[in-house]
């Protein structure tokens, strides 16, 4: 008897648990990395060269999880959905509309039908994880608790969820209290079973007039429920601001092995070991300090770029210096020093005239008005 490629031999337990479907929540405004936001949706943003959600989707398919609902507000779906397609780094993708962002329990309602019975991890796509996810997602497999969290001490718990232990167990769970319990904070990445909804039906929105998933939690601890605590190992970064994408950059670009695969003709390279240039990408009469990322196709022309300096595919900067920023695919900088900027992709700055100018210091940002 043949059962197809499907089958899989039965085991002691009657019903095996195997997470095969994560929930990414990107809807939301974005407000806070605004003009960026209007032409590049926060999770799109690439950081060392690659968007904040593929090294999210990455971490997912690691382990094991191959089905991922992306949560948007209906009118930035087109523009995940041009990136992004039906399927994408590994995984089949579906989008799942939040109509308003009411809040993470409110998203994580939106992907009910998308989940339908099966156990399912929740992740925001916003926040960074040096550790995979394979881990807690094998405890839950083995343990089948109502819910998993993970959890990473912080210097600034207020900002955050915030997890109350005892004994090793989580005993209470707040979001953003005025005087944390701990400094353990609740990191981007949830495992649910079906109790979860049940929970969220039940809460009310908080004080920001949001539907807390936090709050749901706490409510299956309240009722007895199982919900075991993760350590995060490692560093976390919830991207939030455009200062957080130029600290997620400088730390992503540290971590890049440097390779020269582009040409290179009467140039510079300092700290060599961390410098990036990819196939049929060229530096001229440049330096460059690493770390540096320069995509395909890029031109780096009688130019100063780095330390901690990302610029993305075609991307063209002649007589110009550049630090600490990411600039996005098919921008062009001539004649300016930039520094702490999120460069649209496609964006022009130039300068007439012969003179270098610092014009953009403090994070600027500036995006391409045509998209
Ligand atoms: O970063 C970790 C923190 O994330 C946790 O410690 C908190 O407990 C949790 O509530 C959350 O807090 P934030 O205030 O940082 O969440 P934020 O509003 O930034 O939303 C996180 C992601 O979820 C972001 O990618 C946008 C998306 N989102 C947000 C809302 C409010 C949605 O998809 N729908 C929404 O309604």
């Amino acid at each position: 008897m043949s059962f197809g490629t499907n089958y899989r031999a039965p085991t002691t337990s009657p019903i095996e648990v195997i997470i095969l479907k994560g929930v990414f929540l990107c809807a939301g405004k974005g407000t806070r990395m605004r003009p960026i936001s209007y032409s590049t949706p926060k999770h799109l943003i690439p950081l060392a060269n690659k968007p904040i959600l593929q090294y999210n989707v990455e971490k997912v398919i690691d382990a094991g999880i191959t089905e991922v609902g992306l949560v948007v507000s209906p009118e930035m779906e087109s523009l995940y959905r041009e990136t992004l397609g039906t399927s994408k780094w590994g995984a089949s993708i579906t989008y799942i509309h939040q109509e308003d962002p009411r809040g993470l329990a409110h998203a994580v309602a939106c992907a009910r039908d998308f989940v339908e019975d099966d156990p399912f991890l929740v992740y925001l796509g916003d926040n960074l994880l040096h550790s995979g996810l394979t881990e807690m997602v094998g405890n839950f497999e083995k343990e089948e608790p109502a819910a998993s969290i993970l959890l990473a001490p912080v210097d600034d718990p207020e900002r955050f969820g915030v997890a109350e232990i005892e004994d090793g167990k989580i005993v209470d769970l707040v979001e953003k209290p005025d005087h944390p319990p701990s400094d353990l904070a609740i990191v981007g990445a949830y495992l649910f079973n079906q109790d979860i909804f049940p929970a969220i039906e039940q809460i009310e929105p908080s004080d920001r007039g949001e539907l807390e998933i936090t709050d749901a939690i706490a409510r299956l601890i309240n009722e007895g429920r199982n919900v075991t605590p993760s350590e995060l190992e490692g560093w976390w970064l919830d991207v939030g601001r455009p200062s957080d994408a130029l600290k997620a950059n400088r730390v992503l670009l540290e971590e890049v092995d440097g390779s020269i695969e582009g040409e290179i003709r009467n140039s510079q390279l300092k700290n060599r070991s961390e410098i990036v240039i990819a196939e049929g990408s060229r530096v001229e009469n440049s330096e460059l300090r690493g770390p540096v990322h320069v995509a395909e196709g890029a031109r780096i022309v009688d130019s100063t770029l780095g330390p901690h300096v990302s610029a993305g595919e075609g991307v063209k900067v002649r007589k110009a210096g550049i630090e600490n920023s990411v600039v996005m695919d098919e921008a062009r900088i001539e004649k300016i020093e930039l520094t702490e900027s999120l460069i649209g992709a496609k964006a022009e700055i130039r300068l007439p005239g012969d003179q270098i100018k610092t014009i953009a210091g403090n994070r600027a940002q500036i995006v391409d008005e045509r998209a």
